[in-house]
């Protein structure tokens, strides 16, 4: 059944009265009722601005605005993409009018004097052409809304999917640490034990004990000792679990280092759990001394771990883990895990990177790897993997070297002290560390008077006369970061010590004369004063003093 449209508008425009009589006569026999008739084209075109017609008939010769220009003003009202029908009513007129008529927008002729049957077949014809035009319109405007609708809620499952990956990247790491953080907790038990132990032993009886001078610092050493290795426990620990949310923080930094540090962190994996599970694991490094890279240490890490818990899960019979660094020709330096485990088919390797692969069925997510991947390609790095199944797995990554940063490291030997006594301003928002460091102040013979806030601080600083500033990075209202900015701008040569729990978040340049890290023991402090107050000591040389 053709298509046909409900009640078409038509509108004549001739300036004979005589022609749009007959064609309104033609039309209205025929069973049309919008039929309007126009001698003056003016009008015409007023009415079609606000009618939409659905067929024109058009005389070409008209006085003031002929059928040439009222073509031209349909056209320029039509919206693209539409059919609007404009017949031309024509007596017998030239082919080179005809091309005009055609070129500038005109659909078909109508030779007068008209035959009546034949007008009404071509607008039927004409009609029906603009029907299926406009239905055609309508399904294509449909067809876009259902695809702008998918679109949307395939950008929605999209979003979510990317949600749910980064929430099962965060779950992973937690699992990591979860694992590690038995092996952690018992290593931090065994120092609470010596550290309580002793001063227990100290405080029982202590006039008794600390009468034995001998004995008493024997113990205090014992104490010593043991909260330094706890705080290299802490260390450890904020190495792996510090946040990603402080940002890209891609610092110089020594692979073989991390790897040392790593292979200690995954220890509890490798070494408890397999032979928990009664398999032997050992872990072997040959790390070359190398240039650093430039890199997040707290990613990297995370790297590392994931290679070996992987490399851990291949030998499930024990084996041999081989964690290698090694400068290449091309100037990058490589860090290898390999391992003599099982091995992986064609299968595996081609897919193992994509995220949720994985042969583990429960026991793995198959994370670890996209993880990875994603880590190194943020570091402008390379992934390869060498294996065949039985033949274990090599996974290498190599990353660009940096020149090497001149950081001055303080001298060795005894633990230089302050010539001269100096007024400090101490900026700390812990009571207990405030403390304990206007203590090793004091008795490196400073006059101290201390902050809580960054902005407690810069007002004292300003009111005062002070010789050196130490303040810590996280504090309220203004940071240390933004303080020293602060500082340096009503005294550019003051001295400022910056003293840190964050080791991975230190400045590179500009502020700060010596940056120190938590916890902090009163020898580091007095020799990084010594330093920066000694004559010629500028901001300048050495910027940095990492003690
Ligand atoms: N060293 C390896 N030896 C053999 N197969 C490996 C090794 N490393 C990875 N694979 C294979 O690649 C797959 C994907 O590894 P990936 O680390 O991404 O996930 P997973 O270890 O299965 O799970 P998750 O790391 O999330 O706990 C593993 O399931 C395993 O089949
Ligand atoms: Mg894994």
């Amino acid at each position: 059944m053709p298509a046909a449209l409900p009640d078409p508008n038509l509108l004549l425009i001739d300036d004979e009265p005589a022609n749009i009589a007959l064609l309104q006569a033609i039309f209205q026999r025929a069973g049309y009722r919008r039929v309007k008739g126009f001698t003056d084209p003016a009008e015409a075109l007023a009415v079609a601005a606000v009618s939409a017609p659905d067929l024109v008939l058009l005389d070409l010769n008209m006085p003031r605005i002929d059928g040439y220009e009222v073509t031209r003003r349909l056209r320029e009202t039509q919206p693209p993409g539409s059919f609007l029908p404009i017949l031309i009513l024509t007596a017998d007129i030239s082919s080179r009018s005809r091309q005009r008529a055609l070129a500038g927008g005109a659909t078909d002729f109508l030779t007068k004097p008209f035959d009546n049957t034949e007008v009404l077949q071509r607008c039927r014809n004409f009609l029906e052409t603009r029907a299926l035009h406009m239905a055609l319109q309508d399904q294509n405007a449909r067809l876009e809304e259902i695809v702008r609708r998918r679109t949307h809620d395939l950008e929605q499952t999209l979003a979510e999917l990317r949600a749910t990956q980064a929430m099962q990247v965060e779950q992973e790491r937690m699992r990591a640490l979860g694992e590690m953080s038995d092996g952690i907790a018992d290593d931090f038990n065994n120092q609470l034990t010596a550290m309580l132990g002793y001063s227990d032993l100290l405080l029982l009886n202590d006039a008794q004990m600390l009468s034995n001078k001998i004995l008493t610092r024997r113990y205090l050493e014992n104490i010593r000792t043991a909260a330094q290795e706890s705080s290299a426990i802490v260390g450890r620990l904020k190495k792996f679990c510090r946040p990603r949310a402080t940002g890209d923080v891609f610092l110089p930094l020594n692979l073989s280092k991390l790897v040392q540090e790593s292979a200690t962190l995954t220890q509890p994996r490798w070494r408890g759990q397999a032979r928990a599970g009664g398999a032997t694991i050992t872990v072997r490094l040959d790390l070359q001394s190398a240039p650093d890279v430039l890199g997040n240490a707290a990613e990297l890490r995370e790297v590392v771990a994931n290679l070996v818990f992987n490399a851990v899960d291949a030998m499930p019979e024990g084996g041999t883990i081989t964690l290698r660094t090694r400068r290449t020709d091309s100037g990058r330096v490589c860090l290898e895990v390999a391992d003599t485990g099982i091995g992986m088919s064609q299968e595996t390797r081609r897919r193992c990177l994509e995220p949720f692969f994985t042969t583990k069925h429960e026991a793995g997510k198959g994370l670890g790897l996209s993880m990875v991947y994603g880590v190194v390609k943020r570091h402008d790095g390379e992934l390869n993997i060498h294996t065949a199944p039985g033949d274990g797995a090599t996974i290498s990554i190599c990353l660009p070297a940096v020149e090497p940063v001149a950081i001055a490291s303080a001298p060795e030997g005894a633990t230089p002290r302050s010539r001269r006594s100096l007024r400090v301003l101490l900026v700390e928002d812990d009571p207990a560390v405030r403390e304990a460091v206007s203590e090793y102040l004091r008795c490196d013979s400073h006059e101290v008077s201390t902050a809580v806030t960054g902005r407690e601080g810069l007002e004292k600083f300003v009111e005062g006369n002070f010789d050196l500033v130490v303040t810590d990075l996280a504090l309220e209202e203004l940071n240390g970061e933004g303080l020293a900015t602060a500082i340096r701008e009503h005294d550019a040569a003051v001295p400022i010590i910056l003293v840190t729990g964050y080791t991975d978040l230190v400045p590179r340049e500009g502020r700060f004369n010596a940056v120190l890290h938590k916890p902090l023991v009163p020898g580091e402090l007095w020799r990084a004063i010594a330093q920066v107050t000694a004559e010629g000591a500028t901001l300048s040389e050495p910027q940095l003093v990492v003690l």
